[in-house]
């Protein structure tokens, strides 16, 4: 039977596979490309297009003379590869600074006044524009007519969407009127107004198809369109607020400018407002912000921009702003909506996050429905009960958040929320430690929210160092419940030789590729305990805390049977002290330990891998060795073995081996280029080494 090449892992793909693979995965990536960049509505994830995108250079790199004309491989960068023409903008098109109160307004004007040198009482003119949440482009008129316009792109280059702005009644063809320059590059912002939005939305939910996130996407979207008849049905509009290339000036001061543009035909906002001094600025940012809801577009805030353009010139720019102009923020949208349930998420690491379910309500133009509650302690000082009417707010694209309770407005019989002390996913106990805030599952191995990132932790290299077995691996072998907990990776290769299981017919995997894995698992059944207990993935417990139990309990039997005791004496026993006198387990370390062993889950999934695996004490250090319980500490470059082997053979002798010398340090093995630990050695009296005495304690 032909098998489908898009389920072949490379190295494994015949040349005539690859040439089919190279061709799918040209059309496909374009293909998202396109619903990405033009039309700002992505249907894969980005971690799916990036391995999209790698499974391309890989099969290229296999296979050079195979990488086609229009290989993904070939376009560079983010930026929309093909359709938009680039366009260098003669001025840098610029952003702005933000202020977010009137203490950095004050700094604002300040700042001006100093670099200028003005008198105290000269007043600094401004105009104050409201801020309109759309994006920026570059419209170039040559002898009055409309050449060519660009977005902003990174502020020097942008894309050439001359015929899609062509489409915008808004703006002239030609500018008719007087004293127009040759050259005029005007600047602005297309923007989609509130209402135009929420219809193209309703049109695109009736066609079934995806929905912009806000008024801004769209009109992004709408412009970045490749077929500009496309761009004519959306409804677009621009408000006019700057200049870019002039080949003559058109006036002294912004305001004038405004003016001009508008006898011009161009859209300026009717909004804006010349504020003789600095006092008029706060009046209009109160004003405009009274207003903003009821505004037919989007703003985020308001601009000020100093008057003379003379003073605008002196002033000049810092790293790619004006130092003449401000844009003042709001502060974040606040909305009401009601609290219908409470649910509870689980982190990668066990943290149990409460998650706010709300009546969808649109916040600063996204339709809101989630919203987070931070922890346990967030809701009882905030007092949230399941039914209150809640503020939340979005800032910018954070996450929104629950602000408060508006306590006129809960319904009667509203219980206080009790938190599980359950993880939702697995049932495990979840437990919250002294100064910690969140609660946390201790289901680890086998909590479905944990599991992936338990087993990734399980194959990674210090733990059970199982080659081939990427995350993306675990997570398709989880999903298909193929491997839920480190025993069945063992089990994998018995299952598939029952034909339980066919890893060889999955999606990325051949023979090769499962043979080769099939070995890497095999090749870890027996294991060192220290690995083995670094990889259980214990809270606290790396690889220098797994290394200091491995040695002091030696077989996973005896550990196991100490654990038990110590949980069962309620940790107040002989085991509970004696795993507590370990020197580097403290007590934090020992609660995190026995919360592990407290949870029946991980206990079974010890079982379960100690019938699968061979667990291999550390080596007893040699008796009588001139190491064994020493301190040693290497400095410098040893030509005779590297830093890591010289480790691994002290600690084999018996030896501790710090990092940096102290009082209590026995020997200081100083190789070439020592530097300062070889002087404190001196000073401090310690037995220095050279690397032949050295060798000479290390061959025992
Ligand atoms: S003036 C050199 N005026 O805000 C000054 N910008 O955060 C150029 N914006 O990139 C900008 N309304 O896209 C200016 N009335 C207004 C604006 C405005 C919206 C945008 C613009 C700019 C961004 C900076």
């Amino acid at each position: 039977m032909k098998r489908d090449p898009e389920t072949v892992a490379t190295e494994d793909l015949t040349r005539a596979e690859a040439k089919a693979e190279l061709a799918r995965l040209a059309r496909e990536i374009a293909a998202h490309d396109r619903l990405y960049y033009q039309e700002d509505a992505p249907r894969i994830s980005d971690a799916e297009y990036d391995a999209l995108r790698r499974r391309n250079s890989a099969i290229e790199q296999q296979f050079g003379d195979l990488v086609r004309a229009d290989s993904p491989s070939r376009r560079v960068g983010a930026a929309p590869s093909q359709g938009f023409a680039k366009i260098t903008h003669s001025r840098p098109m610029l952003s702005l600074d933000n202020a977010f109160d009137d203490a950095d307004v004050t700094a604002f004007v300040q700042r001006i006044r100093r670099f200028l040198g003005l008198a105290d009482d000269e007043p600094v003119a401004m105009v104050a524009e409201p801020k309109i949440d759309g994006l920026s482009i570059a419209l170039r008129y040559e002898d009055g007519r409309f050449v060519r316009g660009a977005t902003r792109g990174d502020g020097t280059t942008g894309e050439d969407v001359t015929a899609n702005l062509r489409t915008i009644r808004d703006l002239p063809a030609t500018i008719k009127g007087c004293g127009v320059p040759q050259v005029l590059e005007v600047r602005g912002e297309v923007y989609m107004p509130r209402e135009a939005f929420a219809a193209l939305n309703e049109a695109r939910a009736a066609e079934g198809e995806t929905l912009f996130a806000n008024p801004r996407n769209a009109a992004a979207g709408s412009l970045r369109q490749l077929d500009p008849k496309i761009t004519a049905t959306r409804p677009l509009h621009v408000f006019a607020y700057a200049w870019g290339e002039l080949s003559a000036p058109i006036a002294d001061t912004h305001w004038a400018f405004l003016e001009r543009l508008a006898a011009w035909g161009f859209p300026v906002n009717p909004r804006a407002l010349l504020c003789p001094d600095i006092e008029d600025l706060r009046g209009f940012y109160e004003a405009i912000g009274r207003e903003r809801q009821a505004l037919p577009y989007e703003i985020d805030g308001v601009v000020y921009k100093v008057n003379r353009l003379d003073w605008q010139e002196r002033l000049g720019m810092v790293s790619r702003a004006p130092r003449w102009a401000i844009a003042h923020k709001f502060p974040a949208e606040q909305v009401e909506t009601k609290l219908l349930d409470i649910i509870i998420q689980v982190g990668r690491t066990g943290a149990l996050t409460p998650v706010a379910v709300l009546e969808p309500v649109t916040v600063a133009g996204v339709v809101v429905q989630r919203a987070t509650l931070h922890n346990e302690d967030e809701i009882q000082r905030k007092d949230v009960r399941i039914g209150d009417t809640v503020v939340i707010q979005r800032a910018g694209d954070v996450i929104p958040q629950v602000v408060g309770v508006v306590a006129g407005k809960r319904p009667r019989g509203a219980e206080p929320f009790v938190f599980p002390d359950h993880c939702p996913e697995c049932d495990s106990l979840a437990i919250r430690k002294e100064g910690e805030v969140a609660r946390r599952c201790t289901g680890g191995l086998i909590c479905p929210a944990q599991a992936v990132e338990r087993l990734r932790h399980f194959v990674s290299r210090d733990a059970f160092d199982i080659e081939g077995l990427g995350e993306k691996h675990i997570e398709a072998f989880w999903r298909d419940g193929i491997v839920r907990e480190p025993a069945d990776l063992f089990r994998m290769a018995g299952r598939e030789r029952d034909g339980a299981l066919d890893i060889r017919g999955r999606e990325g995997w051949g023979d090769k590729s499962t043979d080769n894995l099939f070995h890497a698992i095999e090749a870890r059944r027996r294991i060192a305990f220290e690995r083995f207990i670094f990889a259980l993935g214990i809270r606290q417990v790396g690889q220098a805390t797994a290394k200091l139990l491995a040695r002091h309990y030696r077989t996973l039997a005896n550990w196991r049977e100490a654990m038990a005791t110590a949980t069962a004496e309620d940790r107040s026993g002989e085991a509970y002290d004696e795993l507590t006198g370990i020197e580097g387990i403290g007590p934090s370390v020992a609660g995190d330990i026995l919360d592990f062993f407290a949870e029946p889950h991980n206990r079974a999934v010890i079982e379960a891998l100690a019938r699968e695996v061979e667990v291999e004490a550390p080596p007893l250090p040699a008796a009588g060795s001139a190491l064994a319980g020493k301190t040693i500490v290497f400095t410098g470059t040893l030509t005779t073995m590297t830093r890591a082997e010289a480790k691994a053979r002290a600690e084999a002798l018996g030896a501790k081996v710090a990092g940096s010398v102290s009082k209590k340090t026995d020997y200081v093995v100083v190789g070439a280029d020592a530097g300062s630990k070889a002087a404190k050695a001196q000073e401090l009296g310690v037995t220095v080494l050279g690397e032949d005495a050295w060798q000479k304690l290390a061959a025992g």
